[in-house]
């Protein structure tokens, strides 16, 4: 069987091996059961594996950009804190990030519900236990009887914030629960390789984002991001600019899954278009766009003119928070009278996503029923979903 013969037509123009190309599946593969997108035993076992012991980014380093920013967040429906502390780094001039369990180490209270500036400490509202921006315990008033701060036998420095691994990206914030991940940068490395030809370097940050909730599993919207099998049905107005036959999917090391279009337009106005990454035409990737899944839940999606961060954050196993932020290409991307350019691809995505969530809350619909067997996978255009349901199943059994 010849893998690429669906999508025949415009890869006669380009080089599979530079592409990179996954293989088609050699059998019918059937997917995961309806449990896995229903039951609360499922979820609970992803928290305890995919959401502990793989990087997951919960959030945009420029969300917190000044000493003293503090931003709640959480990470499959456990609450946590990133924060920018106030003292430099020694190794770098910035300040650096850190990321605590949200909670507050006397009685457990949320300790921080929405994202602010803290001049000081970090103060518990309910009994007013303080912690500084490192974590590390301040005060507890009144612990020991009145106006006595403390009590013999009470350990300050074993009751400050709970750390959690954290590291930066681009302007992505990780963590890593479980503490035992590899490196941000080896998990990280397939994609940094992958678009090693693009200077992210230029990335100028949209202010305008999109943020949504679907009434389904997370795993669903990855999924729905991971093929194009479906484009000609559901996207009628992307498919008149990327065709279902201009895509590929190819191989950028599991556990994360590749795919992308060969055909891309940058939108025009009155003449005008958005800059572009440098060099894409000496590297024939000024038409290319490419999306990678990140395991488990970021998505990825790089053009020739800009860069979609796409974040399906979990909430419980058939509710989802999605979040899209946008990202342009240099400075002069960013001038009030290319405003309207840049919204071009942002509105283009809010019509999609509107199409999208409609056939993945349906999806989770179908998953209440006992006919459900798993469903099956095209071997030569949903490898992709195959490949992230195996990660899932994968780590689930870790
Ligand atoms: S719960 Fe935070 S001070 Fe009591
Ligand atoms: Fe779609």
């Amino acid at each position: 069987m010849n893998p690429y013969r669906a999508i025949s037509q415009p890869l006669a123009s380009a080089n599979p091996q530079d592409l990179a190309l996954l293989p088609a599946l050699e059998t019918y593969q059937r997917g995961l059961p309806a449990d896995a997108y229903t039951k609360f035993d499922y979820w609970e076992r992803e928290r305890q594996t995919v959401f502990s012991h793989y990087w997951v980014c919960v959030g945009i380093a420029s969300d917190v950009p000044n000493p003293g920013d503090v931003y709640p967040t959480e990470v499959a429906g456990s609450p946590i804190v990133v924060v920018r502390d106030r003292n430099p780094s020694p190794s770098s001039a910035t300040s650096p990030l850190r990321a605590f369990h949200n909670i507050c180490r006397h009685r457990g209270l949320q300790l921080v519900d929405s994202p602010c500036n803290v001049s000081g400490n970090l103060r518990c509202p309910y009994h007013s236990w303080t912690y500084r921006l490192d974590g590390s315990l301040k005060h507890t008033p009144h612990f020991g009887g009145y106006y006595q701060d403390s009590h013999s036998g009470f350990a300050r420095d074993r009751n400050g914030l709970i750390h959690i691994r954290c590291e930066q990206w681009i302007d992505l914030v990780f963590v890593n629960l479980s503490g035992d991940a590899p490196p941000l940068s080896d998990y990280l490395q397939p994609v940094s390789e992958r678009w090693s030809v693009y200077d992210l370097n230029l990335l100028r940050r949209e202010s305008r984002e999109i943020t949504l909730q679907c009434n389904a599993n997370w795993k669903l919207a990855t999924e729905n991001f991971s093929e194009s099998y479906h484009l000609s049905w559901v996207h009628p107005s992307l498919n008149s600019c990327s065709r279902m036959e201009d895509h590929f999917n190819f191989d950028v090391g599991a556990p994360h899954v590749g795919q992308g279009s060969l055909v891309y337009k940058s939108g025009v106005l009155a003449g005008r278009s958005l800059p572009t990454f440098p060099n894409l035409a000496a590297i024939k990737k000024q038409t290319v766009a490419e999306y990678i899944t990140v395991f488990p839940n970021l998505m990825l999606g790089i053009h020739p003119d800009y860069f979609l961060v796409f974040l399906a954050n979990p909430l419980s196993p058939d509710k989802t928070a999605e979040r899209m932020v946008f990202y342009f290409v240099g400075d002069d991307a960013m001038t009030s009278e290319n405003k309207a350019l840049r919204h071009l691809p942002i509105d283009l995505w809010n019509v999609t996503n509107d199409e999208d969530i409609a056939m993945i809350e349906r999806m989770q619909v179908g998953r209440q029923s006992p006919g459900f067997d798993g469903g099956c996978f095209s071997p030569v255009l949903e490898q992709t979903v195959y490949r992230f349901q195996q990660a899932v199943a994968k780590a689930i059994s870790q």
